[in-house]
């Protein structure tokens, strides 16, 4: 970074990833402007309060009264900045095809601002290419006539909503840039972030080494849940097999079973690596299979609760707890508990839930534990969940997330 340059920071997105790294950025010793489209986001972010739970309110509203942080829906205020990181989502339209409007709008929202000499960083995971072939073609269309030079790079975020450990500060970065002198800054603003930033040689590398990190996660999970319903039809507890497996010190992770795959990555990115590969007149087969046997298991579960409840029951009453895609969070962006309830209800259950972190879920409210049930499931063990109550109060459950192993009533995956 020159030093001439003001060490002013612009991310565009203020969600679970920009948020996180305007935080990082500040404690770093930058000032940040965090700009995001969504009017009410940007008032209750500078009102203090926290959209994520991995920021605090307390350390949102100490960078706020300090002066070195701002939310903004004004993107002319990127003019100031000589970096700027694009944190804009990147999901799949109806075809489950990667939809990369708001990348675009993020791309065009920025370039009439860009100041000469100015780092933009794109940190949404997209596939191979979409640096070179969608971000910088717009920037250089629509930027300043005086700005002749802009840096541009891909550092893929891989940050992990809700984790006590990895955070934006002790994760690798990897870093791709388009040449030597934007590859050299963008080093450099991740150096001073994060404790490692990891040099690739092009940002096609780091957007394919951001697919390939979450596809792996994918497939291993689907093995994992193909393989549970192997054991359970044979009688095996799989959890007991997967302990025993990883007994090897070498070549074998344990992946847990679970009632699919769920949040804003792991069902989403792996859906832009098959697409690159129809692209490029491949096949991602694998990657096709291991998304399809996700997508079976809120079936399969919604089947293993429903036949623990007595027959004679016409319409079981079924208590979901946990909705959220993943424990310590109150994500249910693309949740897999959302199918599950459809299955329940289409074999004629009566569905409530449960979640301490989930207010509203799909226009509904969430019930009380003690919710009169014939058979709950636990889908996601939010931290404090207190489930003791309800065990010894004699409820059949289907726990999915093999933390109740062991105890009278409760069934495992
Ligand atoms: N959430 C994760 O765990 C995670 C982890 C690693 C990478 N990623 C990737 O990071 C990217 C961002 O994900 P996220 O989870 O932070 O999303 P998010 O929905 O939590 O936040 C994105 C924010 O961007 C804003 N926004 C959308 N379009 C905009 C625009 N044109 N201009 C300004 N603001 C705009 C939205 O209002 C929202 O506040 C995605 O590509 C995602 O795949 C997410």
């Amino acid at each position: 970074m020159s030093a001439q340059q003001p060490q002013i920071l612009a991310i565009i997105g203020q969600g679970y990833v920009g948020l996180p790294l305007a935080m990082a950025a500040v404690d770093a010793g930058w000032s940040v402007i965090g700009v995001d489209n969504f009017e009410a986001k940007v008032a209750q972010i500078n009102g203090g309060s926290s959209p994520v739970e991995d920021i605090s309110d307390t350390q949102l509203q100490a960078a706020i009264s300090k002066g070195v942080y701002k939310a903004t829906t004004d993107y002319s205020t990127v003019a100031q900045a000589s970096v700027i990181t694009i944190c804009v989502p990147t999901p799949l339209d109806d075809k489950r095809e990667p939809d990369l409007t708001l990348l675009r709008n993020a791309a065009t929202g920025i370039a009439p601002f860009v100041s000469n000499k100015t780092l933009v960083v794109s940190e949404s995971t997209s596939y191979p290419g979409t640096l070179r072939e969608i971000i910088i073609p717009v920037v250089n269309s629509f930027k300043p006539v005086e700005t002749s030079v802009v840096y541009f790079a891909s550092a893929p975020e891989r940050v992990n909503p809700g984790d006590p450990v990895w955070n934006q500060k002790n994760t690798p970065r990897l870093v791709g840039a388009i040449d030597g002198e934007s590859q050299k800054r963008a080093l450099a603003f991740y150096e001073s972030i994060c404790d490692a930033a990891e040099s690739v040689s092009t940002p096609e590398v780091a957007e394919a080494a951001k697919l390939l990190e979450n596809t792996f996660r994918l497939v291993n999970i689907a093995l994992i849940n193909e393989f549970t319903q192997l054991c359970s039809a044979s009688g095996i507890n799989v959890h007991e097999v997967i302990d025993a497996a990883s007994s090897k010190p070498y070549g074998f992770m344990p992946f847990r079973p679970g009632v699919g795959v769920g949040g804003h990555c792991i069902p989403v990115d792996p859906l832009y690596l098959t697409w690159w590969a129809r692209q490029n007149g491949g096949k991602a087969a694998f990657v096709e299979s291991a998304d399809s046997i996700n997508h079976e298991m809120p079936k399969y579960v919604a089947e293993r609760a429903l036949s623990l409840v007595d027959k004679g029951i016409a319409k079981p009453k079924v208590l979901i707890l946990g909705v959220a895609y993943k424990p310590g969070v109150g994500d249910v962006r693309e949740t897999p508990v959302s199918e599950l309830r459809n299955h329940l209800k289409a074999q004629g259950a009566d569905v409530a839930w449960h979640d301490p972190l989930v207010p509203v879920w799909e226009g509904s409210t969430p019930v009380e534990l003690d919710w009169d049930c014939d058979v709950a499931i636990l889908a996601t063990k939010q931290p404090g969940m207190n489930l003791s109550q309800l065990i010894t109060s004699g409820v059949l459950i289907l726990d999915c997330t093999n933390s109740l192993t062991g105890q009278a009533g409760v069934s495992s995956l």
